[in-house]
């Protein structure tokens, strides 16, 4: 993917065993129109924009539309068609534009300046995409069983890439629409859900051994595998994402100014950027005590029960360090989601907001797991026992990116509902908060 410091996730590892999973009942045919329903939503989703949206970038971490579009588009030529017929579909400098973090595919544009990439034009990356996918479409059609055994895992993999695209599109919009003073509106809002308040309750896990990890059957990233066992002491999980009204409590009590609630690392991330609030909340001018919140449908009223969102690492942690909780880790996350139903508020919901509860949840029902906002780990993003990247160009999707970041769970509203799992592994560094980031409580028991 790109991103980031980079997103997450991928395999190559995992790309064979991924390909006997899913190609075995994926037929060509059904792999063709899977490609074409990806690469439909990826142009749904910039569907809104005006030409001027496509270029601009807000900050390092994010990127313009424009270059998510052509990044995309330069994976299947890069990692696709061009083993399968050494044919160059861009200019020969594309690869230079479009190539986000790969040292073995050769040099590239900076990560911060994509912005100033004004050339080539939307309509001319438009134009590449299509003649991409109309050379996608033969490959599909010819279906050469050698090729696909070949390719089809990378085709897989640049699908599930694209889809990862699909949310950093919408998060970097978010950030480049909040920097404007017309706060402008990606897309109406249909309105929010249910808005009562529910007090959270505890749900307790007993200590065992427990298997983490994807049994490997579908798709799943690199940095998924391979399944292993893991120890877990006995632990409570709270079965409601805090709100913003629980956050606001953070915020009035001092919460941003008591060092004793934060991390060394975290206090000085505070400080250093002068945080007070979760990203994009604002103080109402003309009362104090009112906050505003800025959404991909604009600038609007803080919704009290509504999951509290855009919160780095450092933030999640101080405020369950003040309500004298924690965060879990991420097995205890993922032993707690294991056959918990993958259902919830997600990309084609078309909200691109998390949503409030719609009602208490049910006793002894985790809510709101999947969707609505990424949780925080506590767990640092390192690779499993046993963990191999992919040799090539392809293992640096993942594995390279270890260090210094935190692991989060679940998805968010701008996830693809098909493109989340319970194994599944996100990563930020712990001061990132531009990502739909929030916070699920746990505790010892
Ligand atoms: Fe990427």
């Amino acid at each position: 993917m790109d991103t980031k410091a980079a997103p997450a996730m991928t395999p190559e590892g995992s790309e064979s065993a991924l390909l006997d999973g899913e190609l075995d009942r994926m037929t060509a045919e059904r792999l063709a129109a899977r490609y074409d329903e990806v690469r439909r939503r990826t142009t749904s989703i910039c569907a809104p924009l005006e030409t001027e949206d496509y270029v601009v970038q807000s900050m390092p971490d994010a990127s313009p539309a424009k270059w998510h579009l052509a990044h995309t588009s330069w994976f299947f030529e890069t990692f696709v068609l061009k083993p399968a017929s050494a044919e160059e579909i861009g200019s020969e400098k594309y690869s230079y534009l479009f190539n986000s973090y790969y040292n073995a595919i050769g040099e590239r544009t900076p990560r911060g300046e994509r912005g100033l990439l004004s050339r080539p034009t939307v309509a001319e990356v438009y134009h590449y995409r299509e003649a991409i996918d109309k050379r996608m479409k033969t490959l599909l059609e010819r279906a050469d069983p050698a090729l696909l055994e070949r390719l089809g895992a990378s085709i897989v993999l640049g699908l599930n890439h694209e889809q990862q695209h699909q949310e950093l599109i919408l998060t970097d919009l978010k950030s480049m629409f909040a920097r404007n003073p017309l706060r402008p509106v990606y897309r109406e809002s249909r309105g929010i859900g249910g808005a009562e308040a529910y007090p959270v309750h505890w749900l307790r896990y007993e200590e065992g051994l427990r298997r983490i990890g994807s049994e490997g059957t579908g798709f799943a990233f690199d940095n998924e595998l391979p399944r292993h066992s893991v120890f877990v002491q006995s632990f409570q999980l709270a079965d409601r994402l805090v709100t913003n009204q629980e956050f606001y409590a953070f915020i009035n009590d001092g919460g941003y100014d008591q060092p004793r609630y934060w991390l060394s690392d975290g206090w000085a991330a505070r400080n250093s950027h002068g945080w007070t609030a979760p990203l994009y909340w604002e103080r109402d001018q003309s009362d104090a005590r009112r906050w505003r919140i800025m959404t991909l449908a604009g600038l609007r009223e803080l919704e009290p029960n509504e999951p509290v969102c855009h919160v780095s690492y450092y933030e999640a942690d101080a405020f369950a360090r003040w309500a004298e909780a924690r965060l879990p880790s991420e097995a205890e996350w993922e032993v707690a989601a294991e056959g918990v139903e993958v259902q919830g508020n997600f990309l084609e919901n078309e909200q691109f907001h998390p949503q409030p509860l719609a009602a208490a949840n049910a006793e002894g029902r985790l809510g709101q797991l999947f969707g609505d906002v990424w949780e925080w780990t506590r767990s640092p993003y390192s690779p499993y026992p046993g963990y191999r990247p992919a040799p090539g160009a392809l293992g640096e999707y993942n594995g390279k990116f270890m260090c210094n970041q935190l692991v989060l769970r679940g998805g968010s509203c701008v996830t693809p509902r098909s493109h989340i799992r319970s194994t599944y592994r996100n990563f930020f560094p712990p001061d990132a908060r531009w990502q739909f980031s929030g916070i699920r409580l746990a505790n010892d028991v």
